[in-house]
């Protein structure tokens, strides 16, 4: 059996701060502060994943019908063990969050009666997918809980429960008048996107068990961001987490976690694989092994990533150095906007690596798609400099990641950078009283995209 070579690094790593961009390939004019959406690979990683390539290209079939199955085995060994499944069997590589998900979502039998749930914050492609499940025969409820910020986690859970009891209530009277007991799938956030913020989800879990609702997990933010995961302990039904993300692996890398006692539901993989067999839901781990041709080295990535990780000092090191920089340097940006950030607790509940800080907008500041748009092209294309930006609860935000290449002084460029953009957009479009033409220049269709 084929395993992956765990690096050693001889040299010590760069400092954390501007000295660690060194590690990564930016480019040097580009100050990046929204590594939450799609990730950054470390050329140690790019340059340690270089052997696999070779090996794919040296001998295309050995390398996809042994090799890879062998070195892919071996690091969903290691990758169970990081995240705290009870055997290696119970996780297996898709190419990203949404991919998992779609596979768990999809796969349940719906039936008419039962419920679909998600949250108004939850991440909108996935909201689409409970939309879709929704809109097709034998249209299972969608519904949405309300999470509105600033809230604290206490007030969360309070609300969950009573709504994780309406939807039970909801689903009794179903029962009554079906003759059978319909079921509700809740779809909760560990780690929101926007605004980017810890939820209490374990304890969220914990409510639908007690309810009898099957819990799905979007951790796409979590691995290498939420320290010390343990999914046997947190018992969560599903649970998807992109390794692309925060973890450093390849783009196209992400783990779908699902516990035996609930492999039976994914009765195929998507798409459907040589190894189905009549029935389904039996050999789980195999039919995601090969469900198609991919590039399978991104997989393979997530161990060089951990190797790069333990380098650098490992999980806590990186993740102490990312949350001090996110609510040091969130503060600083609101102080420089004059506005706030979005935890308002005294204990930063919702803070691990990313921070939400309003933007200096009027409150009548309306929604619209093209005040994201002029943001995207005064920050990146023109300033470059880039968090994310969003609308929730009436406001205009910033969601800013730090990173261990952030330094405190990346958010004071940001605060001045977006001082400028802001006055701007007020120039342009108005503060939301009268209707201005938007005129959008420099249409980019690839912009678009979120
Ligand atoms: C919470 C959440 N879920 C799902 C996704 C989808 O991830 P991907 O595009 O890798 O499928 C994202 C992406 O940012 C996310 O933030």
């Amino acid at each position: 059996m084929a395993n992956v070579v765990r690096l050693q690094y001889e040299s010590k790593p760069p400092p954390f701060g501007h000295e660690m961009r060194k590690c990564f390939s930016f480019d040097p004019e580009y100050i990046n502060m929204n590594h939450g959406s799609y990730g950054s690979l470390p050329s140690p990683v790019a340059e340690a994943i270089k052997p696999y390539y070779a090996l794919a290209e040296a001998n295309p079939d050995l390398f996809h019908r042994f090799t890879s199955i062998d070195l892919i085995r071996d690091v969903r060994k290691r990758m169970a063990k990081f995240v705290g499944a009870a055997h290696t069997e119970e996780v297996v590589f898709v190419p990203n969050a949404s991919h998992g998900l779609n596979t768990i979502l999809r796969s349940f039998i719906w039936e008419e009666g039962d419920i679909i749930s998600s949250c108004n914050t939850t991440y909108n492609s996935i909201s689409r997918t409970a939309e879709y499940i929704s809109d097709i025969p034998p249209h299972p409820e969608a519904v949405q809980f309300t999470l509105l910020f600033p809230t604290s986690h206490s007030e969360i859970i309070q609300n969950w429960r009573a709504y994780v009891k309406s939807l039970n209530e909801i689903r009794n009277q179903s029962a009554q008048k079906l003759g059978r007991r319909p079921k509700i799938v809740a779809i909760i956030d560990s780690i929101i996107s926007v605004p980017g913020a810890l939820l209490p989800w374990k304890e969220m879990v914990k409510i639908c068990k007690e309810e009898d609702v099957w819990s799905v997990v979007d951790g796409a933010h979590s691995i290498g961001q939420e320290l010390d995961l343990n999914l046997a302990e947190a018992n969560p039904d599903f649970w998807v987490t992109n390794c692309h993300k925060w973890m450093y692996a390849k783009r196209g890398c992400a783990l779908l976690y699902v516990p035996k006692r609930n492999q039976h539901i994914i009765k195929a993989s998507f798409p459907t694989s040589h190894a189905y067999k009549k029935g389904g839901g039996s050999n789980f781990v195999e039919q995601f092994e090969w469900n198609g041709t991919i590039d399978f080295v991104p997989y393979i990535s997530a161990s060089c990533a951990l190797d790069f990780r333990a380098w650098l000092g490992g999980e806590h090191v990186i993740n102490d150095y990312c949350h001090r920089i996110a609510l040091e340097g969130g503060k600083r940006l609101a102080q420089i906007l004059g506005t706030e950030i979005i935890d308002q607790g005294q204990d930063f509940q919702f803070t691990l690596s990313m921070v939400n800080v309003a933007v200096p907008f009027p409150p009548t500041m309306s929604s619209a798609f093209e005040i994201d748009m002029a943001f995207r092209r005064k920050l990146l294309i023109k300033r470059k400099i880039y968090p994310a930006f969003f609308y929730h609860n009436g406001k205009w935000w910033i969601r800013c990641s730090a990173q261990i290449w952030s330094q405190v002084e990346d958010f004071e460029v940001l605060g001045e950078a977006i001082l400028e953009a802001s006055k701007e957009i007020l120039e342009e479009f108005g503060d939301g009283t009268e209707k201005k033409t938007m005129i959008i220049e420099d249409k980019d269709e690839r912009l678009i995209v979120n």
